[in-house]
Order: C-alpha cells, then sequence, then structure tokens
C-alpha cells in the first residue's frame, strides 16, 4: 500500500472544496433573537454587561423586527420588564402586562415575526424567584396554575410559541392543558426541558432585573454535574407534550445537546445564553480574540453538536456576515 492511502488535505486545497465538503451550515431563519422590553417611549438603553445588547420600550419593537426580517431572523424571543412587581408575579399575565403589550404590537405592525415568549415569573415577582413562595421556599405545584394563566396570556395576545423557562415540574403538561382548552392547540410549547443553574446568566439577570433576592435556584434548576438527568427531564418534557426541547446554557453544555439528538426526534433548540456571548465581547473589546470569528465557530460548535435552532444574542451580528458572503 502506497502511504498514505487517505490524504485528507486532498479536500481542504480551497474554499470551493471545503464549501463542498461542508458538514453544517449557519441558517439565519434558525436563529431566535432575545429581546428586552421595558416601560417608556422611544427609548433605547444598552445593558452594561451586554455591549450590542438593547432594552427598548414597545415603540422600538416594529424597527427591530423588520430589521431582523431584512437580515434573515424570523423569530424572536421576548422577556419583560414590568412597571411593578409583586410576589406573585401577577405582572406576568396581567392583560396590558409589558409583554402582552409587546406580542400585540409585533402581531399588528410586523405580522410575519415570529413571536415566541418566554414564560417565568422571575422577572415579576419583588422577590426574583420563577415561582411564587410558600415559607420562603418556590411552591411547585401553585406556580403551575400562574405559569399556565401567564402561558395563555400570551397566546391571548397573539404569541405565536410560549417558551415556559421556570423549571418548575410538570409545568408543560399544565401549559399544555391550558392551551388546548381555550382553543390555542395549535400553539407550540418550546420547553426549556434542560435548563441548569448556571452563573452564565449572570448578565442577563442584569438586563431583565430578575436576580434572585436571597438564595439561589438550584432547588428548580439543574445541577451542572449532570447529565443522566438531562435525560429524565426531556423524557418528562416529551410526554406532557412539548414540541421543542431547549438546552440551557449551550457552549459549557454541548454534551448535552448531543446527547439529547441522539435520543430524542424532536426538534432541539440551544439557549447561548448572556454570559457566553458577554465573554467573547469582552474579549474581543479587549483585542484578545477576533470577535467575529469566534463567534462563528462557537455557533457553528453549537450546530454540529446537534441544535437546530440557537437563540442568540449574536443573531443579527451573524446574520449581516452570512448575507454578506
Ligand atoms: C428566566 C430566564 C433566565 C434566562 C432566560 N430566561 C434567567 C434565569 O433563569 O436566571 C437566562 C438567559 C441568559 O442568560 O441569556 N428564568
Amino acid at each position: 500500500m502506497v502511504f498514505p492511502e487517505y490524504r485528507p488535505r486532498r479536500l481542504r486545497k480551497n474554499s470551493a472544496f471545503r464549501a463542498l465538503i461542508r458538514e453544517t451550515q449557519l441558517a439565519a431563519g434558525q436563529f431566535i433573537y432575545p429581546l428586552f422590553i421595558m416601560p417608556g417611549k422611544n427609548r433605547r438603553e444598552e445593558i452594561p454587561s451586554m455591549p450590542g445588547v438593547f432594552r427598548i420600550t414597545v415603540d422600538q419593537l416594529a424597527g427591530e423586527a423588520k430589521e431582523c426580517l431584512r437580515l434573515g431572523i424570523r423569530s424572536v424571543i421576548l422577556f419583560g420588564l414590568p412597571e411593578k412587581k409583586d410576589g406573585v408575579g401577577s405582572g406576568a399575565h396581567a392583560k396590558n402586562g409589558i409583554i402582552q403589550t409587546a406580542i400585540r404590537e409585533l402581531k399588528n405592525k410586523v405580522p410575519e415575526i415570529l413571536v415566541v415568549t418566554d414564560v417565568c415569573l422571575c422577572e415579576y415577582t419583588d422577590h426574583g424567584h420563577c415561582g411564587c413562595l410558600i415559607n420562603n421556599v418556590v411552591d411547585n405545584d401553585a406556580t403551575l396554575e400562574i405559569l399556565a394563566k401567564t402561558a395563555l396570556s400570551h397566546a391571548e395576545a397573539g404569541a405565536d410559541m410560549v417558551a415556559p423557562s421556570d423549571m418548575m415540574d410538570g409545568r408543560v403538561a399544565e401549559i399544555r392543558a391550558a392551551l388546548d382548552e381555550n382553543n390555542y392547540a395549535s400553539v407550540p410549547i418550546m420547553s426549556y426541558a434542560v435548563k441548569y443553574a448556571s452563573a452564565f446568566y449572570g448578565p442577563f439577570r442584569d438586563a431583565a432585573d430578575c436576580a434572585p433576592q436571597f438564595g439561589d435556584r438550584k432547588s428548580y434548576q439543574m445541577d451542572p454535574a449532570n447529565s443522566r438527568e438531562a435525560l429524565r427531564e426531556a423524557t418528562l418534557d416529551v410526554d406532557e407534550g412539548a414540541d421543542i426541547l431547549i438546552v440551557k446554557p449551550a457552549v459549557a453544555y454541548l454534551d448535552i445537546v448531543a446527547r439529547l439528538r441522539e435520543e430524542f426526534d424532536l426538534p432541539i433548540a440551544a439557549y447561548h445564553v448572556s454570559g457566553e456571548y458577554a465573554m467573547i465581547k469582552a474579549a474581543a473589546e479587549k483585542g484578545w480574540i477576533d470577535g467575529d470569528k469566534v463567534m462563528e465557530e462557537t455557533l457553528l460548535s453549537i450546530k454540529r453538536a446537534g441544535a437546530d435552532i440557537i437563540i442568540t444574542y449574536f443573531a443579527k451580528d451573524i446574520a449581516k456576515i452570512l448575507q454578506n458572503r
């Protein structure tokens, strides 16, 4: 035998060969761009720990959505900063709450954009936990009803898909039932099936003003040390009626993305979270890495691991690069 029989470099010779055999592609249509909505008029506020990401008022939404569409991004996920918070997160399901108003604005002005909503209470509770408290403990079953009400209020306002991120047990079934009973059987649930208690959410908690005022989220979000448990969590959500499974964060949990890809046939989304975004931005600002290249390599790695959908603050940046290619 002549050595070497297989020369991998033959197909790396030039960019046309490399394009020909490329296994993974990024597509703007598979990004979901997060938007933070705050009360007020005609304002945009840059989030200090997330350069390039803004809290915006409702009147700015249509412009954002149109920009997304021009870049090929078809979907956004909404997070709200309510005017008032209370112990049980009433603002989460208020008919004229910040998110409900935002959904109606988007669906009126830019109906083509797919509006996904984060269903959780932490932005709406004065204690910052993702559920309501009984004796200072987040009470699972009491929270379910509020979450279902919240998801239903989003559907009523016109949301295309709801994404529960609270990590209460049984919430997918509860939300599915509430939607079905009220004629929203066609609204899918993208569940944060596998969400870890992660320090990578730090910048988001500043952005959405939702850090827990005492304790942490470890009694409901998953232990970063566990991967078999991720399969149990995902199985539950599938059985309860989830349509898409989210793994969150993304890069530190690519093994989990790959495992879910092998075990389940539902579409899988990975959430490239605020801290993952902030680290790349910060290093790039310092001139220590090439921000655009690291961004693309990172997003590609998430796809390669098996995610169909990527929720990312980089959506517009990468879409611009893809469009200019
Ligand atoms: C709400 C929620 C969080 C994120 C998405 N939905 C914060 C948290 O769980 O503490 C984090 C997203 C990010 O860091 O980009 N529960």
